[in-house]
C-alpha cells in the first residue's frame, strides 16, 4: 500500500511517530522468540476471521468492533516489544484492504499531511462539514466501516474533548473582560466554531500556534474577521521561549500530550504556566489508558498514541508545578476515553 514517506513534522518539532514508538515499547527491547511465535499465531487468526467475515458480507460495522475489541486484548496481554512486531504484520494483511475502504482509517495510515493526528484527520471523525465530501466519495463498504470507527468511544470522546474546549473559554471569558486565550497545537481550532464567546464578540484575542503552516493557513482563513489569530510554532520554540506571545487568561493543549514523553510534558507544562496570566489556567487533555480501540489505531490507523491515566496526569502537575502556587484538578470525559488536567495559577 502506497504511503507518504515519514516525515518530521517540522524542522523545530521533538515529536516523531519513532519517540512515541519507543515510549511504547518500553525500556526493553528484547523479544521472546515463543511468545512472538505464539501471539503471531493468535493476531492471524483474528485478522484471518476478520477478512472471512467480510467476504461473507456481514455487517460491517460489528466485524471492525470484534477486530478492535480483539486487538486491544491481543496488545493488553502481550509484551510491549512483541506487540510491536505484530503491528507490520496486521498492516500486511489482506484484511486491511477492507479497512482502507474507511476513510478515516485511510487518511490515518496514508497520512497526506505527512504525519500522524493531522488537524484533517480529526475533522473527519469530527464529521466536520470539510470532510463530508471525503466521506461522501467513499465506497458504501467505506461509509459503513466509517459508522463504525467515527462511532467508536475514542470518537465520541474526542468530539467531547472539542465541546469541552470550547466551554471552557466560554467560561474564561465569562470571568474575564476582554480574555486572552492560546490553544497549543491548534489544528483547525475547530472549537472555535463552538464558542458562544467568539461569536458574541467578547474576546480580546484567540490565539493559535501549531507546526502545521496549512492548518495556520486554514484558521486564519475560516475564522478571518474574529478575534483569532494562528501563527506557526512548535513545543520545541514555547521550551526555548522564542516566542513574544504576551500572557492569557487561559492556555490549553489538545491532542498534543498524547506524543509527549512526560519530560517534554512537565516542560510544556512550565512554560505553559509562565504563559498563563495570575488567576488564569492552564487546561491539557491525554487519551486515556482506558480506551479500548488502541490496537486498532496503532496497526491499521499506523496512529500510535501515548496513552494516560489520571495519575500519570497529576505526576505531569506535581512534577511542574509548585502545588502550593496552584488549583489544580484532574477529570475524566464522560466515557473515560480521555483525560483532562486542569492547573489554576493563584501565585505565589
Ligand atoms: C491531534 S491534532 C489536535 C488539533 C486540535 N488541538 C484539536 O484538539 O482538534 C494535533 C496537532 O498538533 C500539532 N503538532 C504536533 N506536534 C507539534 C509540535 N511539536 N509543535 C506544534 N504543533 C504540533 C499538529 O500539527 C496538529 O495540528
Amino acid at each position: 500500500m502506497a504511503r507518504n514517506a515519514e516525515v518530521k513534522l517540522d524542522e523545530h518539532s521533538l515529536i516523531t511517530s519513532k519517540l512515541v514508538k519507543r515510549h511504547s515499547a518500553g525500556s526493553s527491547d528484547t523479544v521472546d522468540a515463543d511468545e512472538l511465535k505464539e501471539r503471531t499465531a493468535q493476531l492471524a487468526l483474528v485478522l484471518d476471521l476478520a477478512h472471512q467475515a467480510f467476504a461473507r458480507k456481514e455487517p460491517a460495522g460489528s466485524i471492525v468492533e470484534r477486530l478492535a475489541g480483539r486487538l486491544h486484548d491481543l496488545r493488553r496481554r502481550a509484551a510491549p516489544a512483541v506487540w510491536q512486531r505484530l503491528i507490520p504484520l496486521a498492516q500486511q494483511h489482506r484484511v486491511a484492504e477492507y479497512l482502507m475502504e474507511d476513510p478515516f482509517t485511510r487518511w490515518s495510515f496514508q497520512k497526506p499531511r505527512g504525519y500522524s493526528g493531522d488537524a484533517s484527520l480529526l475533522d473527519i471523525y469530527y464529521k466536520h462539514r470539510s470532510a463530508e465530501g471525503l466521506v461522501a466519495l467513499s465506497s458504501p463498504l467505506g461509509r459503513e466501516i466509517y459508522a463504525y470507527t467515527s462511532e467508536a468511544a475514542s470518537s465520541a470522546a474526542g468530539r467531547e474533548r472539542r465541546n469541552i474546549l470550547a466551554r471552557t473559554v466560554d467560561e474564561t471569558a465569562r470571568r474575564v473582560k476582554h480574555a486572552e486565550v492560546l490553544a497549543i497545537a491548534c489544528g483547525h481550532l475547530r472549537e472555535a466554531e463552538l464558542s458562544e464567546a467568539l461569536s458574541e464578540g467578547k474576546l480580546k484575542r484567540w490565539v493559535g500556534l501549531d507546526q502545521d503552516p496549512v492548518s495556520v493557513g486554514i484558521v486564519n482563513r475560516d475564522l478571518a474577521g474574529t478575534a483569532v489569530e494562528a501563527v506557526e510554532g512548535s513545543v520545541r520554540g514555547i521550551l526555548r521561549r522564542a516566542y513574544t506571545l504576551g500572557a492569557f487568561d487561559l492556555v490549553y493543549a489538545s491532542g498534543l500530550y498524547d506524543y509527549l514523553p512526560r519530560a517534554v510534558g512537565v516542560r510544556l507544562l512550565q512554560r505553559a504556566m509562565e504563559l498563563v496570566k495570575p488567576g488564569g489556567e492552564f487546561l491539557f487533555a491525554n487519551f486515556s489508558d482506558e480506551i479500548t480501540t488502541d490496537g486498532y489505531m496503532e496497526t491499521f490507523m499506523d496512529w500510535p498514541l501515548i496513552l494516560r491515566s489520571a495519575d500519570d496526569m497529576w505526576d505531569i502537575i506535581k512534577a511542574a508545578v509548585d502545588m502550593n502556587c496552584v488549583e489544580a484538578q484532574v477529570f475524566y470525559g464522560s466515557n473515560r476515553n480521555i483525560v483532562y488536567g486542569k492547573v489554576l495559577k493563584r501565585g505565589c
